[in-house]
């Protein structure tokens, strides 16, 4: 398995592997790999000849109040990880060679970017889009490979690749919980025993909703979204966001809507938990 740093050690990488007649599958990361990340890496052995694994704590996607500096690395681990799940190369790179001191480029998407985690963290969709495009533009991948634990971001990134036409396809992976119905996140890693066990409710919630709005359809949505919230608070959580929108548009859903994403953000101490799940609902 082969280690770079360098941006352009990548970029001449992917082009050779490219002029061979070989595909290759991308799964970008953040590090701090879990058995989400390695489901991911999974999908991506069976589709391309070649997995790159990118591990990158991206600066931009982070607000100044945000964990950028204590988020969970540990880079032997994730490198032991990648090697035994079949990757052929880890991309590592420093942020100071992702971004040149004075960058004045960035990739934006501005509709599916804007509510939910687009709110209530601003700039985090742009930092995202503009270092996918950039691991795009370096990796050249055929495929690349989201969970569908950041649904939000998989949307953006999927009209991002539809509308700059990055000749790539992604693929959205499932989302991998605990035994407990935690759903799995490298922040996890910050939650204490007692925090961890209560949060065990943001999964309940989530299934309790998908129920009851596919027993009885979109009517008894405000009635699902409160007591979501209820149960939430008991359990200790401050809620950002406990919210129902038209899976393809974002926007608020109607009485038409069939596809619905229901989506959390929930701190439990000082971490903050997303999670989510797609509902049809009966028309
Ligand atoms: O999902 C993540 O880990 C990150 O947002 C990503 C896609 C690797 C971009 O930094």
């Amino acid at each position: 398995m082969k280690i770079l740093k360098a941006p352009a050690e990548l970029q001449a990488f992917a082009l050779s592997c490219k002029r061979s007649g070989k595909t290759i599958a991308l799964v970008p990361t953040m590090g701090f790999l879990h058995a989400g990340h390695l489901a991911l890496i999974d999908i991506a052995r069976q589709k391309a000849d070649v997995v790159i694994v990118s591990i990158f704590v991206n600066p931009t996607q982070f607000g100044p109040n945000e964990d950028l500096e204590r988020y969970p690395r540990d880079f032997e681990r994730d490198s032991k990880l990648c090697a035994e799940r079949g990757t052929d190369l880890i991309f590592v790179p420093n942020p100071e060679d992702m971004y040149c001191s004075d960058a004045s480029t960035f990739v934006e998407e501005t509709k599916l970017s804007q509510p939910l985690c687009g709110a209530s963290r601003p700039g985090h969709f742009r930092g995202v889009t503009t270092v996918v495009a950039k691991l795009f533009n370096l990796a050249l991948p055929d495929y690349a490979v989201f969970g569908m634990k950041d649904a939000q971001q998989l949307l953006v990134i999927k009209r991002m690749v539809r509308d700059l036409f990055f000749p790539v396809e992604i693929i959205a992976a499932p989302l991998i919980r605990e035994h407990s119905g935690l759903a799995l996140s490298s922040r996890n890693a910050y939650l204490s025993a007692d925090e961890k066990s209560r949060a065990v409710v943001l999964s309940r919630v989530l299934d309790a909703a998908g129920s009851a709005l596919r027993a009885n359809g979109i009517e008894v949505l405000p009635g699902v979204l409160e007591s979501m919230k209820h149960e939430i608070k008991n359990a200790g959580g401050k809620i950002d966001y406990v919210e129902a929108l038209d899976a393809s548009t974002l926007e608020s859903p109607t009485a038409k809507t069939v596809d619905l994403l229901i989506a959390l953000a929930v701190y439990f101490g000082k971490t903050r938990l997303i999670d989510n799940t797609f509902v049809w609902v009966k028309s």
